[in-house]
C-alpha cells in the first residue's frame, strides 16, 4: 500500500491525484485528520485512515508492514519536531519499506530557522533505520503567486530579499516527484535536492508580473525590520512575520537558488517556468 499523510493540504491533494494516475485506488490509503474533508477520497475507493500528528495514540495502527509512506511536513511551525517524530515512531513500529519526507531544500546547508525543524525530523529519520527518501523541496512559485491580486493592487512585489533568487517550481512539480519515488525503485536513501530548473529574482518576478498584466509593478526592497512591520500590519502574527522574514534573509543569502536539475530529472520534464505558473494565476 501507499500512504501518504496530509492529504488533504494542497501538495497531498496533487500527490494523490498523480498516484491515481500510475496505481488503482485500492492501493492507496491517506491519513488525514478530517476523514469529512477526505470524504471525496473515499467515495474513489482509497482508504481513509484518520490520525492527528499531534496525537501519537491516533497514530497507531495507522501504517503496516511494507507500506511505502509520504510523510508531508506539518504545518504547524514551532510543533513539527514532536509531531513528525510521532509520525516516525508508528512508521517504526509498523515496518514500513520506505518513509518518504517533504524536507527543504538544500538540507544542513538551508541556515533560515524554517529550516531546523526539517533538519531534525531528518535526523528523526535517519535514525529509525527505516529505509528513507528525502525530498528536499525548494520554495513554491505559489508562495508568491498565491498573492498576486495583492501585488497588482500594490504595484509592487514587498521582500527583504535583496538580489537573492529563488530556484522555484510549483506544488504539482514537487508532487510529481512524490509520485515518482512512491511508485518507481532505487530511491532507497537518497536525499534528493528539489527545486525549478531556473533562479529568478524578485525583480525579474516584478516584471513578469507587469509584463504579463500590462500593470505597473515593481520589486520594492525593504530593510528586514521594514518588511516586519509590514507584514505586522498586514495582520501576521510577529512569530510568523520574523519566520518570513527570516527566510527573506536565506534568500538573499542564496539559500534558495539552488538548481541542481534533481526535480526535472525525477519527473521527466522541465519543471513549470515562472512565466507560466503567473500565466496561470492571472488567469484564475
Ligand atoms: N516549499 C514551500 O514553499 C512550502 C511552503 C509552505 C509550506 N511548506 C511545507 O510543505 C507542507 C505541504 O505544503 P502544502 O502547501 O500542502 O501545505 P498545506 O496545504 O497547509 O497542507 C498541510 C497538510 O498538513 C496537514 N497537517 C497539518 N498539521 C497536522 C496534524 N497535526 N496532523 C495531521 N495532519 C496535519 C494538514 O491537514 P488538514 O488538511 O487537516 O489541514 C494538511 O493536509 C506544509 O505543511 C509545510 O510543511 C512548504
Amino acid at each position: 500500500m501507499i500512504v501518504v499523510t496530509g492529504a488533504t493540504g494542497q501538495l497531498g491533494r496533487l500527490v494523490v491525484e498523480g498516484l491515481l494516475e500510475r496505481v488503482p485506488a485500492d492501493q492507496v490509503a491517506v491519513v488525514v485528520r478530517s476523514a469529512e474533508k477526505a470524504a471525496d477520497l473515499a467515495a474513489r475507493g482509497l482508504q481513509v485512515r484518520t490520525a492527528d500528528y499531534s496525537r501519537p495514540e491516533t497514530l497507531d495502527g495507522v501504517f503496516a508492514a511494507g507500506d511505502r509512506v509520504l510523510l508531508i511536513s506539518g504545518s504547524e511551525i514551532g510543533q513539527r519536531v514532536t509531531q513528525h517524530q510521532a509520525v516516525i515512531d508508528a512508521a517504526t513500529k509498523a515496518g514500513v519499506a520506505l518513509l518518504g519526507y517533504t524536507s527543504v531544500l538544500g538540507g544542513d546547508l538551508a541556515t533560515f530557522g524554517l529550516a531546523d525543524e526539517h533538519h531534525a525530523t531528518e535526523a528523526a529519520i535517519r535514525a529509525s533505520g527505516l529505509p528513507f527518501v528525502l525530498l528536499r523541496n525548494g520554495w513554491y512559485t505559489e508562495n508568491y503567486t498565491g498573492t498576486l491580486g495583492q501585488t497588482l493592487e500594490h504595484g509592487a512585489v514587498f521582500a527583504s530579499a535583496g538580489e537573492g533568487r529563488v530556484a522555484s517550481a510549483t506544488r504539482a512539480d514537487y508532487a510529481a516527484a512524490a509520485v515518482a519515488v512512491l511508485t518507481t525503485d532505487g530511491h532507497q536513501n537518497r536525499a534528493y535536492e528539489l527545486s525549478g530548473d531556473t533562479a529568478w529574482s524578485l525583480a525579474e518576478y516584478a516584471a513578469e508580473v507587469a509584463a504579463q498584466s500590462g500593470r505597473p509593478v515593481v520589486y520594492r526592497e525593504l530593510t528586514p525590520e521594514q518588511h516586519v512591520e509590514l507584514l505586522l500590519g498586514a495582520g501576521l502574527p510577529q512569530p510568523f512575520a520574523e519566520t518570513l522574514v527570516d527566510v527573506d534573509a536565506g534568500i538573499a543569502r542564496g539559500e534558495l537558488a539552488v538548481a541542481t536539475g534533481d526535480l526535472s530529472r525525477l519527473i521527466g520534464r522541465p519543471t513549470t517556468a515562472l512565466a507560466d505558473t503567473v500565466r496561470a494565476a492571472l488567469q484564475q
